[in-house]
């Protein structure tokens, strides 16, 4: 079936082009002026801009965090997706079973997303234990299709300095990307544990036993082992802080190499004063890194204009108020951690970056679209608009505008962090490998339309 998009403001992050698309089979296979085809649908584009489809490399779909599960599932969770203009997600899975193989939780995510997943997506492999099978394993796995992985450097399945190194040394082997979950462990539970002590089991004491700190010291250590590993792609996810930052910059300034930023929509845009929200409302927010400072965010946007952040994702993991109120309002230490996001995320990002003359459209493609494919290994299959990509597109309005609703999400935590959000810059049309999926805030796709895409290791 062949399509044509004609008269739409093209954007890639080179600039922004008014011309037609010509999509067969579901990949652009031209792009020019004036292409007429009676056997092709034609979609009207004019006045509307064209975006590569956004990329969300940052979801947790249907995952168990302690007795608690994230209540979006690949189904459910990617029409959230697609009904905010995403197209491709890249999850991070869970934790399997102690001592278990990386292809254990893979197989196991297959499971839940295969015939569920209404976008494309993949999973970052997840390291929660280091020897020597591991390591050859992950060598495997980065040369067929899965060359991002995750460690943590908080939580119980943590990994030590030793196995970090270890992991980033293969990396840099083979040619992946490791993206790290970096936070000071022990520090954190200390302050925790002192906290609860002295009866600070409020939401507030969630964003006070995380300090600044707690971050910024971990990415500098995480820098320096990469430094003695030889600068593999280490790629930092949701860092908060303006401490992490002036860390990634000095070390930059001092040679550092192949270094990541993301950042998430949360932290550009709420800050902790919403811990102090009454009637267990602030634990709405509990997740991890914590919300941080008005200055944080305004660091976080610098950092988004100088390009040392080149990613913004959501680190979607939601999960229901009620099951935060029970489990959290005695004891902010036994809140699920993790809120929602994947179906704001454009809209917000748009509005707060282009509307508000943040960023240009140009930038908003590379942050949103596509830095995520090329450090994630799905450029220029995704990411871009050109011949040979796929037709994966969004239409924006610039002239129409919304409101963030909760009743008018798919997600089922049953609230948004953006509630009565204002936003600016309608998503009039999602297309995913040529076909619509989204028209005016209507979902057309299919449950499992969506398909598992074989990653190649980025080559910066
Ligand atoms: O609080 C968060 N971010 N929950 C999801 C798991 C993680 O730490 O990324
Ligand atoms: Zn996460």
């Amino acid at each position: 079936m062949k399509k044509i998009i004609k008269n739409g403001f093209i954007v890639n992050t080179e600039g922004v082009m008014k011309c037609d698309l010509l999509v067969e089979d579901g990949i652009i296979s031209a792009m020019g002026v004036g292409f007429e085809d009676k056997e092709a649908v034609t979609i009207d584009a004019s006045n509307k801009y064209v975006l590569p489809g956004p990329i969300d490399v940052h979801t947790h779909m249907d995952l168990q965090s302690g007795a608690l599960r994230a209540v979006d599932d690949f189904y459910n969770g990617s029409i959230a997706a697609a009904c905010g203009g995403t197209t491709t997600i890249v999850d991070h899975i869970a934790f399997g079973p102690k001592e278990c193989t990386l292809q254990h939780q893979l197989d196991v995510y297959h499971g839940l997303a295969d015939s569920n997943s209404v976008i494309d997506y993949s999973f970052h492999g997840v390291l929660q234990h280091v020897d020597k099978d591991i390591l050859l394993e992950m060598e495997k796995l980065m040369k067929g299709g899965i060359p991002s992985f995750k460690a943590y450097m908080t939580y119980d399945s943590r990994l030590s300095d030793d196995e970090l190194l270890q992991v980033m040394k293969t990396v840099k082997k083979v040619g992946g990307v490791l993206t790290v979950h970096a936070e000071n462990h022990e520090v954190i539970e200390y302050l925790k544990r002192s906290f609860v002590e002295q009866g600070k089991t409020q939401a507030k004491y969630h964003a006070l036993s995380r300090p600044s700190h707690t971050e910024a010291e971990a990415v500098a250590r995480l820098i320096h082992i990469s430094a003695m590993a030889d600068y593999p792609n280490l790629y930092l996810v949701h860092i908060s802080t303006e401490e992490s930052l002036n860390e990634v910059r000095k070390a930059k300034e001092n040679g550092a190499k192949n270094i990541f930023v993301e950042t998430c929509i949360q932290y550009l845009m709420l800050t902790d004063d919403k811990y102090l929200l009454p009637e267990g409302e602030g634990l709405k927010y509990v997740m991890s890194p914590p919300l941080r400072k008005k200055k944080d965010c305004d660091a976080l946007w610098k950092a988004i204009q100088d390009g040392i952040v080149q990613v913004i994702a959501t680190d979607h993991c939601p999960f229901y108020f009620k099951d935060k109120v029970e489990y959290g309002l005695n004891d902010f230490t036994h809140c699920p951690n993790g809120g929602p996001g994947v179906e704001e995320r454009v809209r917000v990002l748009f509005t707060e970056g282009v509307i508000k003359n943040r960023i240009s459209i140009q930038h908003f493609v590379e942050i949103a679209s596509c830095n995520p494919a090329k450090i994630m290994g799905l450029y220029p299959k995704k990411g871009t608009i050109q011949p040979g990509a796929d037709a994966d597109l969004i239409l924006i309005d610039m002239e129409k505008s919304g409101v963030i609703k909760e009743d008018l999400l798919h997600g089922n935590a049953g609230y948004s962090l953006y509630e009565g959000y204002h936003y600016k810059g309608e998503i009039e049309m999602v297309m995913q490998r040529g076909s619509v999926i989204v028209d005016h805030g209507k979902f057309l796709g299919s449950k499992g339309d969506g398909k598992f895409i074989n990653r190649i290791c980025p080559n910066f």
